[in-house]
């Protein structure tokens, strides 16, 4: 058999080999066995060499063709098999993660969600004010001048500005009077700020809830229907008892704390429990407001909502609401 023929037998088998290879080692094995030291291109190259001037002139261009032939073979196969591979490696979406932890509502930001759909339902607009906000608001317009004592009760974070990171959501009363008019009922639920010294049932940012309505003729007693609402509605029964003690707000009058009990419930919520501040809203700030005391009338309440979800859930560390340790927020999935 001539040169000539074994070229193309070379080439033909070679290619065979090439586009057989399965996986990567048999491929290396084929390179080996055609373009190796000892391999099958090799050995024609060497009997190339011994072939006289004219053959040489002859057979260089087949022998060239037939080597490239292989190489590039070569080349396309290793892309094959590498593209295969990666399809293999691929991230498969639909699989499992055994260690993924799905994400969970904060407690407090439930309840904020609960009363807020309350509300919603008995006609409140939602709405919200600053965090960081003057004395004007937080407590002028409510009826606390700057030498009062209800303010030691409330010290607060002043900023060099000569403003303050606000005590409690009243401020968002003294800023929707001027801009709104009767009759309207509003609710707001959002952080407030107290210069507390931090421990298992105080912190020194928290999250109140304040309603206010203002109507012609409105009394107490639409005032406590609405509480009794409101405290079903989150503690999800409907036996609550609502008990009204009289008490002293600057903003409002007459004022009272406000106690709650579910006597068929077996928890802390079987004897009273102090929740929440509230009354009619005094003459004086509605009139600061701009709003007629003669002719209208309303009332407001603002609740922490910590102190009422720790005692939901037995929850005995206000520290777990800010504390940012998944491991007790994990535990209030919805
Ligand atoms: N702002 C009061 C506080 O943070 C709570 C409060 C009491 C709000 C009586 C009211 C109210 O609207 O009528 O201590």
């Amino acid at each position: 058999m001539g040169l000539a023929e074994d070229l193309n037998a070379l080439k033909e088998e070679g290619l065979a080999l090439i586009s057989a290879a399965g996986d990567e080692a048999s491929l290396e094995e084929a390179r080996i066995a055609l373009l190796g030291r000892n391999g099958r291109v090799k050995d024609l190259q060497k009997a190339f060499g011994q072939a006289s001037p004219e053959e040489k002139r002859e057979l260089g261009r087949l022998f060239n063709e037939v080597q490239q032939a292989i190489k590039s073979a070569f080349e396309d196969q290793k892309d094959q098999l590498s593209a295969g591979a990666a399809d293999a490696g691929a991230i498969d979406v639909t699989e499992p993660r055994p260690t993924h932890r799905r994400g969970s509502i904060h407690p407090i930001s439930q309840v904020a969600q609960e009363v807020e759909r309350v509300f919603s339902g008995m006609g409140y607009d939602i709405i919200d004010g600053p965090h960081i906000e003057e004395d004007e608001f937080n407590f002028g317009r409510l009826n606390i001048p700057e030498d009062h004592p209800a303010r030691d009760a409330q010290d607060t974070f002043w900023l060099k500005t000569g403003k303050l990171l606000r005590t409690h959501t009243s401020s968002v009363q003294s800023r929707t009077y001027p801009i709104v008019e009767p009759p309207f009922r509003k609710v707001v639920v959002g952080k407030v700020f107290r210069y507390e010294e931090v421990d298992a049932t105080h912190d020194n940012n928290f999250t109140q809830v304040e309603g206010f309505l203002v109507d012609k003729d409105i009394t107490v007693g639409h005032l406590v229907g609405t509480i009794k609402t409101m405290i079903a509605a989150v503690l999800q029964r409907d036996d609550i008892e609502v008990r009204l003690r009289p008490s002293f707000f600057p903003f409002v009058e007459p004022g009272f704390e406000v106690d709650v009990r579910s006597p068929g419930s077996s928890g802390k919520f079987a004897n009273w429990v102090e929740l929440l501040g509230c009354g009619m809203i005094h003459p004086k700030v509605l009139s600061i407001g701009g709003i007629d005391p003669d002719v209208y009338t309303g009332f407001a309440f603002g609740m922490g909502l910590e102190r009422l979800t720790m005692i939901r859930h037995d929850i005995n560390d206000i520290r777990l609401f800010n504390g940012g340790d998944l491991r007790g927020l994990h535990q209030f999935k919805s």
